[in-house]
């Protein structure tokens, strides 16, 4: 590169409409990490890209660039198709714990850099960390170490991975322009294509308790998604799936282990099991694990029946230095004071309408299993257990779930909002479908 470029001619470029040159793009992901872009400068430029958007090619070099920002991990030299899986994030999201052992049962190598929850969703890395002893912030050279031998490793990110959305993201989140598909899809695919993976299955979530509230939008994202992906030379395939109520029947982090466990020993509730096995599925045809959906069906089922997915769990547990025997002993969680059961109301009559996953959300906030800023700590006994599902007939006293509580006055706002978020009505309810569209 060797033009100079001035901050402020990129922003009036953008403000203006035009389409910035991959050279330009360049300068943006290096300066904010060197310091030739100052924070005003690079905050004016992304509220310039949130109004003016971004061509699906700049969106690319953004990404581009932004990945080779910092470390990008070289697992070539480790035999086996590398593929890992990216959510946007919902509420009792515990896919990845049951998805990354299964998949590595069905012969893949998955590489899995995950986040924190933040605000009303929940950060597998997190939940990992309710297992006692379970380290998520593991050097490279770990991380290498134990996906050669276990065949998937699960950690956060590392500091020399992608230092330009490091950046990006804490000025977004602080400058109203985090809702922006070109910044969104830059800084996700950035962050995946610096893993060293070969391909990537994205869960696309929409409904009340997605970042994405309309289908539209997430087609949208996900369209973005597939194109980056395409154009890094990395095959990439989204499922768009529905967002509306908690997966499965358990929010939170102690709660979420268990419930992911009891998946990986065929006890799993359907719709969790659905999502799992359809993004599992994409994820063992694109590593060539898999010939088509049937072939896929076959292997996770065996893997799930005859304990292999399980055993899978118990190995990355212990190289992480978890404690494996969490697999027969939920007790070794962090275990909630007080057990609040929530049940239906005299009035209730008929069929579950709506369990607003954004509100299960925030009761899991109430409760003090979220957090509001990065820094906040979180509480892993805390949480929700046997939530009901849509459809399911309700009446007076019917349970609609236990809270997991460690003090009163949480407990009591936590209810309250389950209360919120629960609805009832006289006949069964339409179902939506919940894995909806394959963008590819
Ligand atoms: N998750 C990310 O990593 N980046 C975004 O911009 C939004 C969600």
């Amino acid at each position: 590169m060797s033009a100079t470029f001035f901050p402020q001619d990129l922003i009036i470029k953008k403000r203006d409409g035009g389409a910035l040159t991959k050279d330009e793009i360049e300068f943006f992901a290096r300066g904010v990490c060197d310091g030739r872009f100052s924070d005003y400068q690079a905050t004016a430029l992304l509220m310039a890209i949130f109004w003016r958007g971004m061509s699906a090619q700049e969106t690319a070099w953004l990404t581009d660039a932004m990945m080779r920002s910092g470390e990008v991990i070289d697992l070539s030299d480790i035999p086996g198709a590398k593929v890992d899986k990216h959510s946007t994030g919902g509420v009792g999201d515990k896919v990845s714990l049951i998805l990354a052992p299964l998949a590595a049962a069905c012969g893949l190598k998955v590489p899995m850099m995950s986040g924190r929850g933040l605000g009303h969703t929940g950060g597998t890395l997190d939940k990992l960390e309710a297992i006692p002893g379970f380290r998520v912030m593991l050097s490279v050279s770990e991380f290498r170490g134990i996906l050669q031998k276990t065949g998937c490793a699960m950690i956060g990110q590392t500091p020399q991975v992608v230092p330009a959305d490091r950046k990006l993201y804490a000025l977004r989140d602080v400058t109203g322009t985090v809702e922006c598909i070109p910044l969104i899809c830059s800084s996700i695919m950035s962050k995946k294509l610096a893993e060293g993976l070969d391909s990537l299955v994205l869960d696309v979530k929409f409904g009340k308790g997605a970042f994405m509230k309309s289908k539209d939008k997430a087609r949208v994202l996900a369209q973005a998604m597939v194109d980056v992906g395409r154009a890094g030379g990395k095959p990439v395939r989204a499922l768009l799936t529905a967002m509306d109520q908690p997966l499965g029947h358990a929010a939170g982090h102690t709660t979420e282990v268990i419930e992911s466990i009891e998946c990986l020993k065929g006890r799993g509730p359907a719709d969790l099991m659905e999502v799992t096995f359809a993004l599992t599925g994409h994820m063992l045809m694109l590593g060539g694990a898999a010939k088509d959906e049937a072939d896929a069906g076959r292997k996770m089922d065996a893997a799930i029946a005859n304990g292999s997915a399980l055993q899978k769990f118990r190995e990355m547990c212990a190289a992480q230095g978890g404690d494996p025997r969490v697999v027969d002993d939920y007790r070794i969680l962090p275990t909630a004071k007080n057990f609040l059961e929530v049940k239906a109301p005299a009035g209730a009559r008929g069929f579950i309408s709506e369990v607003n996953a954004l509100k299960c959300g925030h009761a899991i906030m109430a409760l003090g299993g979220g957090r509001t800023a990065v820094t906040d700590q979180i509480d892993h006994a805390v949480g929700i257990a046997g939530l009901i599902k849509i459809g399911e007939p309700v009446a007076p006293g019917t349970r609609l779930c236990m809270l997991h509580v460690n003090d009163d006055a949480q407990g009591a706002r936590a209810e309250a909002l389950i209360r919120e978020a629960i609805k009832f009505i006289p006949t069964p309810p339409q179902l939506e479908p919940l894995v909806q569209d394959l963008i590819q």
